[in-house]
Protein backbone atom coordinates (compact mmCIF):
# COMPACT_ATOMS: atom_id res chain seq x y z
CA UNK A 1 0.00 0.00 0.00
CA UNK A 2 1.24 3.74 -0.47
CA UNK A 3 2.44 5.47 2.22
CA UNK A 4 0.94 8.96 1.15
CA UNK A 5 -0.68 10.83 4.12
CA UNK A 6 -2.71 13.66 3.64
CA UNK A 7 -2.55 15.85 6.92
CA UNK A 8 -5.14 18.59 7.45
CA UNK A 9 -4.17 21.30 9.95
CA UNK A 10 -0.49 20.71 8.40
CA UNK A 11 1.02 24.15 9.04
CA UNK A 12 -0.08 23.63 13.34
CA UNK A 13 1.33 23.35 16.71
CA UNK A 14 0.81 19.28 16.59
CA UNK A 15 0.35 18.81 12.81
CA UNK A 16 3.83 19.89 12.22
CA UNK A 17 5.35 17.99 14.83
CA UNK A 18 3.51 15.21 13.04
CA UNK A 19 4.73 15.79 9.30
CA UNK A 20 8.17 15.47 10.33
CA UNK A 21 7.25 12.54 12.59
CA UNK A 22 5.98 10.65 9.68
CA UNK A 23 8.41 12.16 6.89
CA UNK A 24 10.77 10.45 9.07
CA UNK A 25 9.32 7.20 9.57
CA UNK A 26 8.96 6.99 5.36
CA UNK A 27 5.48 8.54 4.53
CA UNK A 28 5.18 10.90 1.56
CA UNK A 29 3.02 13.95 3.39
CA UNK A 30 0.57 16.21 2.07
CA UNK A 31 -0.79 19.01 3.92
CA UNK A 32 -4.37 20.83 3.70
CA UNK A 33 -3.97 24.30 5.81
CA UNK A 34 -5.97 27.22 4.75
CA UNK A 35 -3.41 29.30 8.05
CA UNK A 36 -6.42 31.13 8.89
CA UNK A 37 -5.07 29.73 12.56
CA UNK A 38 -1.42 29.42 11.39
CA UNK A 39 1.48 30.87 10.04
CA UNK A 40 3.04 28.80 6.82
CA UNK A 41 6.35 29.80 8.14
CA UNK A 42 5.78 26.55 10.18
CA UNK A 43 5.82 24.34 7.38
CA UNK A 44 9.49 26.02 6.24
CA UNK A 45 10.46 24.96 10.01
CA UNK A 46 9.24 21.38 8.43
CA UNK A 47 11.14 21.85 5.42
CA UNK A 48 14.63 22.79 7.73
CA UNK A 49 13.75 19.74 9.85
CA UNK A 50 13.13 16.80 7.05
CA UNK A 51 15.03 18.32 4.42
CA UNK A 52 11.66 17.55 2.17
CA UNK A 53 9.44 20.22 0.22
CA UNK A 54 6.15 20.15 1.83
CA UNK A 55 3.21 20.58 -0.40
CA UNK A 56 0.29 22.48 0.93
CA UNK A 57 -3.27 22.64 -0.21
CA UNK A 58 -4.25 26.95 1.43
CA UNK A 59 -7.82 25.98 0.93
CA UNK A 60 -10.77 25.91 3.42
CA UNK A 61 -11.74 22.59 4.46
CA UNK A 62 -15.20 24.37 4.74
CA UNK A 63 -15.23 24.72 1.19
CA UNK A 64 -16.03 20.74 -0.22
CA UNK A 65 -15.55 21.83 -4.06
CA UNK A 66 -11.95 22.77 -3.16
CA UNK A 67 -11.69 20.00 -0.78
CA UNK A 68 -12.71 17.66 -3.41
CA UNK A 69 -10.62 18.40 -5.54
CA UNK A 70 -7.58 17.64 -3.52
CA UNK A 71 -8.32 14.06 -3.08
CA UNK A 72 -8.87 13.65 -6.82
CA UNK A 73 -5.57 15.43 -8.04
CA UNK A 74 -3.72 13.17 -5.35
CA UNK A 75 -4.70 8.94 -6.00
CA UNK A 76 -4.16 6.55 -3.77
CA UNK A 77 -4.07 8.25 -0.58
CA UNK A 78 -3.27 5.61 2.52
CA UNK A 79 -4.51 8.06 5.20
CA UNK A 80 -5.70 10.83 6.31
CA UNK A 81 -5.00 12.81 9.50
CA UNK A 82 -7.18 15.36 10.61
CA UNK A 83 -6.28 18.56 12.84
CA UNK A 84 -7.86 21.03 11.11
CA UNK A 85 -10.09 22.74 14.10
CA UNK A 86 -10.31 25.35 15.80
CA UNK A 87 -9.30 24.62 19.70
CA UNK A 88 -9.80 28.01 21.78
CA UNK A 89 -11.87 26.83 24.55
CA UNK A 90 -12.46 30.41 25.63
CA UNK A 91 -13.34 32.10 22.43
CA UNK A 92 -15.95 28.77 21.40
CA UNK A 93 -17.95 29.99 24.27
CA UNK A 94 -18.23 33.67 23.09
CA UNK A 95 -18.65 31.95 19.77
CA UNK A 96 -20.26 28.70 19.45
CA UNK A 97 -21.33 29.31 16.19
CA UNK A 98 -17.96 29.46 14.61
CA UNK A 99 -16.47 26.75 16.15
CA UNK A 100 -19.60 24.31 15.04
CA UNK A 101 -19.72 25.52 11.88
CA UNK A 102 -15.89 25.61 11.08
CA UNK A 103 -14.98 22.39 13.41
CA UNK A 104 -17.94 19.41 11.96
CA UNK A 105 -18.65 21.52 8.57
CA UNK A 106 -14.81 20.69 7.83
CA UNK A 107 -14.98 17.22 9.07
CA UNK A 108 -17.91 16.58 7.71
CA UNK A 109 -16.43 17.29 3.86
CA UNK A 110 -13.11 15.63 4.92
CA UNK A 111 -15.22 12.13 5.66
CA UNK A 112 -17.31 12.46 2.17
CA UNK A 113 -14.17 12.61 0.12
CA UNK A 114 -12.87 9.58 2.32
CA UNK A 115 -16.03 7.98 1.16
CA UNK A 116 -15.68 8.94 -2.27
CA UNK A 117 -12.38 7.95 -3.13
CA UNK A 118 -12.56 4.88 -0.71
CA UNK A 119 -9.57 6.25 1.84
CA UNK A 120 -9.24 3.35 4.01
CA UNK A 121 -7.63 4.64 7.23
CA UNK A 122 -8.45 7.57 9.15
CA UNK A 123 -6.83 9.27 12.54
CA UNK A 124 -8.86 12.20 14.57
CA UNK A 125 -7.50 14.88 16.80
CA UNK A 126 -9.82 14.24 19.65
CA UNK A 127 -8.93 15.67 23.36
CA UNK A 128 -9.33 14.68 27.12
CA UNK A 129 -11.51 17.07 27.19
CA UNK A 130 -14.48 14.67 26.25
CA UNK A 131 -14.28 13.05 29.55
CA UNK A 132 -15.48 16.51 31.14
CA UNK A 133 -14.59 16.46 34.99
CA UNK A 134 -14.19 12.54 35.45
CA UNK A 135 -14.95 10.82 38.42
CA UNK A 136 -12.09 8.91 39.01
CA UNK A 137 -8.70 9.38 37.91
CA UNK A 138 -6.52 8.50 35.69
CA UNK A 139 -9.11 7.85 32.73
CA UNK A 140 -8.80 4.97 30.36
CA UNK A 141 -10.61 4.84 27.06
CA UNK A 142 -13.35 3.02 28.89
CA UNK A 143 -14.15 6.18 31.04
CA UNK A 144 -17.43 7.53 29.91
CA UNK A 145 -17.81 11.06 27.84
CA UNK A 146 -19.20 13.46 30.26
CA UNK A 147 -20.69 16.87 29.50
CA UNK A 148 -18.56 18.96 27.34
CA UNK A 149 -17.16 22.25 29.56
CA UNK A 150 -17.58 24.25 26.42
CA UNK A 151 -18.39 24.27 22.81
CA UNK A 152 -14.85 23.48 21.63
CA UNK A 153 -15.22 20.35 24.02
CA UNK A 154 -18.44 19.36 22.14
CA UNK A 155 -17.39 19.48 18.87
CA UNK A 156 -14.60 16.57 19.54
CA UNK A 157 -17.48 14.74 21.28
CA UNK A 158 -19.46 14.98 17.72
CA UNK A 159 -16.35 14.29 15.98
CA UNK A 160 -16.11 11.12 17.72
CA UNK A 161 -19.18 10.12 17.62
CA UNK A 162 -19.77 11.07 14.10
CA UNK A 163 -16.73 9.05 12.93
CA UNK A 164 -18.32 6.08 15.21
CA UNK A 165 -21.60 6.33 13.19
CA UNK A 166 -19.17 6.99 9.79
CA UNK A 167 -17.06 3.80 10.53
CA UNK A 168 -20.13 1.51 11.58
CA UNK A 169 -21.25 2.43 8.06
CA UNK A 170 -18.11 1.89 6.01
CA UNK A 171 -16.54 -1.37 7.03
CA UNK A 172 -13.84 -0.69 4.59
CA UNK A 173 -12.71 2.39 6.65
CA UNK A 174 -10.52 1.79 9.60
CA UNK A 175 -10.65 4.59 12.08
CA UNK A 176 -8.44 5.76 15.38
CA UNK A 177 -9.08 8.65 18.27
CA UNK A 178 -6.98 10.10 19.34
CA UNK A 179 -7.58 11.19 22.56
CA UNK A 180 -4.66 14.23 23.49
CA UNK A 181 -3.99 15.24 27.02
CA UNK A 182 -1.83 18.32 27.46
CA UNK A 183 0.31 19.19 24.07
CA UNK A 184 3.49 21.02 25.00
CA UNK A 185 6.79 21.58 24.11
CA UNK A 186 8.81 21.92 20.90
CA UNK A 187 10.90 20.38 18.52
CA UNK A 188 14.23 20.06 19.80
CA UNK A 189 15.79 22.35 16.91
CA UNK A 190 13.17 25.09 17.66
CA UNK A 191 12.52 24.87 14.32
CA UNK A 192 8.80 24.46 15.36
CA UNK A 193 6.87 25.06 18.15
CA UNK A 194 3.50 26.19 19.43
CA UNK A 195 2.68 30.00 18.10
CA UNK A 196 -0.48 31.44 20.03
CA UNK A 197 -2.17 33.76 17.49
CA UNK A 198 -2.50 36.21 20.53
CA UNK A 199 -2.58 36.11 23.87
CA UNK A 200 -2.21 32.37 24.60
CA UNK A 201 -4.47 30.41 26.98
CA UNK A 202 -2.88 27.48 27.44
CA UNK A 203 -0.36 27.16 30.62
CA UNK A 204 3.47 26.23 28.67
CA UNK A 205 2.90 29.06 26.59
CA UNK A 206 1.89 31.62 29.41
CA UNK A 207 4.58 30.51 31.17
CA UNK A 208 7.64 31.24 28.39
CA UNK A 209 6.35 34.45 27.45
CA UNK A 210 5.90 35.33 31.29
CA UNK A 211 9.67 34.26 31.30
CA UNK A 212 10.84 36.15 27.95
CA UNK A 213 8.32 39.31 28.94
CA UNK A 214 5.61 39.54 26.67
CA UNK A 215 2.96 39.06 29.32
CA UNK A 216 3.69 40.47 32.90
CA UNK A 217 2.77 38.37 35.36
CA UNK A 218 1.55 34.83 35.38
CA UNK A 219 -1.71 34.18 36.85
CA UNK A 220 -2.50 30.61 38.66
CA UNK A 221 -5.96 30.18 38.24
CA UNK A 222 -6.76 28.61 41.78
CA UNK A 223 -4.82 26.98 44.62
CA UNK A 224 -7.99 25.94 46.61
CA UNK A 225 -8.54 22.76 44.72
CA UNK A 226 -8.59 19.50 46.68
CA UNK A 227 -5.11 18.68 45.19
CA UNK A 228 -1.63 18.44 46.92
CA UNK A 229 -0.89 21.32 46.42
CA UNK A 230 -4.05 23.09 45.64
CA UNK A 231 -3.60 23.98 41.90
CA UNK A 232 -5.32 22.06 39.15
CA UNK A 233 -3.45 18.17 38.28
CA UNK A 234 -2.72 17.71 34.40
CA UNK A 235 -1.16 15.63 32.44
CA UNK A 236 1.41 17.34 29.93
CA UNK A 237 2.52 15.55 26.86
CA UNK A 238 5.42 16.75 25.12
CA UNK A 239 4.32 17.07 21.46
CA UNK A 240 7.01 15.21 19.51
CA UNK A 241 5.66 11.90 21.85
CA UNK A 242 1.93 13.03 20.91
CA UNK A 243 3.02 13.22 17.19
CA UNK A 244 5.02 9.88 16.99
CA UNK A 245 2.00 8.21 18.60
CA UNK A 246 -0.32 9.36 15.39
CA UNK A 247 2.48 7.50 12.98
CA UNK A 248 2.44 4.55 15.12
CA UNK A 249 -1.52 4.56 15.14
CA UNK A 250 -1.16 4.81 11.13
CA UNK A 251 1.12 1.71 11.22
CA UNK A 252 -0.84 0.23 13.16
CA UNK A 253 -3.98 0.50 10.48
CA UNK A 254 -2.25 -0.21 7.42
CA UNK A 255 -0.90 -3.25 8.81
CA UNK A 256 -4.12 -4.38 9.58
CA UNK A 257 -3.80 -4.86 13.41
CA UNK A 258 -6.75 -3.30 14.40
CA UNK A 259 -9.15 -5.24 16.07
CA UNK A 260 -12.35 -3.51 14.81
CA UNK A 261 -13.34 -0.14 12.48
CA UNK A 262 -12.91 2.48 14.96
CA UNK A 263 -10.74 2.05 17.96
CA UNK A 264 -10.17 5.15 20.83
CA UNK A 265 -6.34 5.32 22.37
CA UNK A 266 -5.42 7.80 25.24
CA UNK A 267 -2.51 9.97 24.02
CA UNK A 268 -0.93 11.52 27.97
CA UNK A 269 2.08 10.98 29.42
CA UNK A 270 0.35 9.37 32.48
CA UNK A 271 1.24 11.35 34.79
CA UNK A 272 -0.81 14.37 36.94
CA UNK A 273 1.18 17.33 37.84
CA UNK A 274 -0.22 20.33 39.21
CA UNK A 275 0.30 23.49 37.59
CA UNK A 276 2.40 24.68 40.38
CA UNK A 277 4.83 21.76 39.78
CA UNK A 278 4.87 23.13 36.01
CA UNK A 279 5.81 26.40 36.71
CA UNK A 280 8.46 25.01 39.36
CA UNK A 281 9.83 22.79 36.93
CA UNK A 282 10.23 25.39 34.48
CA UNK A 283 11.59 27.33 36.61
CA UNK A 284 14.40 24.72 37.85
CA UNK A 285 15.48 23.31 33.99
CA UNK A 286 15.55 26.87 32.30
CA UNK A 287 17.25 28.85 35.91
CA UNK A 288 14.70 32.12 35.02
CA UNK A 289 12.46 32.94 37.99
CA UNK A 290 8.66 33.51 37.09
CA UNK A 291 6.70 36.26 38.16
CA UNK A 292 3.61 34.85 39.24
CA UNK A 293 0.50 35.20 41.29
CA UNK A 294 -1.80 33.45 42.61
CA UNK A 295 -5.71 34.10 41.86
CA UNK A 296 -9.40 33.27 41.13
CA UNK A 297 -10.05 29.87 39.74
CA UNK A 298 -11.19 29.76 36.03
CA UNK A 299 -14.58 28.85 34.96
CA UNK A 300 -15.01 25.47 33.32
CA UNK A 301 -11.41 24.32 34.32
CA UNK A 302 -11.45 20.69 34.94
CA UNK A 303 -10.02 20.03 38.64
CA UNK A 304 -7.78 16.99 37.85
CA UNK A 305 -7.60 14.57 34.72
CA UNK A 306 -4.34 12.58 33.41
CA UNK A 307 -4.60 9.64 31.34
CA UNK A 308 -4.06 5.69 31.86
CA UNK A 309 -2.11 5.43 28.76
CA UNK A 310 -1.77 1.42 29.07
CA UNK A 311 -3.82 0.73 25.84
CA UNK A 312 -1.46 2.90 23.74
CA UNK A 313 1.42 1.44 25.44
CA UNK A 314 -0.02 -2.22 24.79
CA UNK A 315 -1.22 -2.04 21.48
CA UNK A 316 0.63 0.68 19.61
CA UNK A 317 3.92 0.16 21.16
CA UNK A 318 3.75 3.61 21.73
CA UNK A 319 5.91 5.37 24.81
CA UNK A 320 6.51 8.93 26.08
CA UNK A 321 10.37 9.73 25.51
CA UNK A 322 9.93 13.21 26.80
CA UNK A 323 9.16 13.78 30.72
CA UNK A 324 7.93 17.66 32.29
CA UNK A 325 11.48 19.22 31.87
CA UNK A 326 12.12 18.25 28.22
CA UNK A 327 8.80 20.35 27.56
CA UNK A 328 9.96 23.51 29.68
CA UNK A 329 13.31 23.56 28.31
CA UNK A 330 12.16 22.64 25.05
CA UNK A 331 9.10 25.43 24.75
CA UNK A 332 11.80 27.96 26.57
CA UNK A 333 14.13 27.33 23.65
CA UNK A 334 11.27 27.73 21.02
CA UNK A 335 9.75 30.81 22.70
CA UNK A 336 13.75 32.56 22.29
CA UNK A 337 14.10 31.57 18.96
CA UNK A 338 10.87 32.78 17.55
CA UNK A 339 11.87 36.24 20.01
CA UNK A 340 14.36 37.09 17.23
CA UNK A 341 12.30 35.83 14.19
CA UNK A 342 11.32 38.66 11.76
CA UNK A 343 7.06 39.10 12.20
CA UNK A 344 6.11 37.62 8.86
CA UNK A 345 8.04 34.50 8.84
CA UNK A 346 6.71 32.89 12.33
CA UNK A 347 4.17 35.01 14.21
CA UNK A 348 0.61 34.90 12.88
CA UNK A 349 -1.79 37.57 11.31
CA UNK A 350 -2.18 39.21 14.40
CA UNK A 351 0.52 40.62 16.70
CA UNK A 352 0.97 39.64 19.69
CA UNK A 353 0.16 41.84 22.70
C1 LIG B 1 -4.08 23.97 32.10
C2 LIG B 1 -4.11 24.37 33.56
C3 LIG B 1 -5.50 26.25 34.05
C4 LIG B 1 -3.18 29.30 31.98
C5 LIG B 1 -7.24 22.97 27.12
C6 LIG B 1 -8.32 22.27 26.32
C7 LIG B 1 -7.78 20.95 25.84
C8 LIG B 1 -6.56 21.20 25.02
C9 LIG B 1 -5.50 21.87 25.89
C10 LIG B 1 -6.69 21.56 22.64
C11 LIG B 1 -5.50 24.74 34.04
C12 LIG B 1 -4.03 26.55 34.36
C13 LIG B 1 -3.57 28.06 32.47
C14 LIG B 1 -2.83 30.32 32.89
C15 LIG B 1 -3.29 28.84 34.72
N1 LIG B 1 -6.85 22.00 23.89
N2 LIG B 1 -3.61 27.85 33.81
N3 LIG B 1 -2.89 30.06 34.23
O1 LIG B 1 -7.66 23.92 29.97
O2 LIG B 1 -6.27 21.87 30.60
O3 LIG B 1 -6.95 22.21 28.24
O4 LIG B 1 -6.07 23.10 26.33
O5 LIG B 1 -6.34 20.50 22.25
O6 LIG B 1 -8.75 20.32 25.04
O7 LIG B 1 -9.41 22.04 27.17
O8 LIG B 1 -5.25 23.66 29.23
O9 LIG B 1 -3.22 25.00 29.38
O10 LIG B 1 -5.48 26.20 29.31
O11 LIG B 1 -4.80 24.97 31.37
O12 LIG B 1 -3.35 28.64 35.94
O13 LIG B 1 -2.48 31.47 32.50
O14 LIG B 1 -3.30 25.54 33.71
O15 LIG B 1 -6.34 26.79 35.06
O16 LIG B 1 -5.67 24.28 35.36
P1 LIG B 1 -6.60 22.92 29.63
P2 LIG B 1 -4.66 25.04 29.77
Amino acid sequence: MSKKVLVTGGSGYIGSHTLVDLIENGYEVISVDNNARSTIGMLEGVEKITGQKIKNYKVDLCNFEETRAIFEENPAIAGVIHFAAYKAVGESVEQPLLYFHNNMQSLIHVMQCIEEFKIPNFVFSSSCTVYGNPDAIPVTEETPRKQAESPYGLTKQMGEQMIEAFAAANKDLSAILLRYFNPAGAHASALIGELPIDRPQNLTPVITQTAIGKIEKLTVFGNDYTTRDGSCIRDMIHVCDLAHAHTLALNYLIQGKHQNNCEVFNIGSGDGITVLECIHAFEATTGVKLNYVIGPRRPGDVIAIYANNDKAKKVLGWSPQHDINDIMSSAWKWEQYIQDLPTHLHLPNKRLN
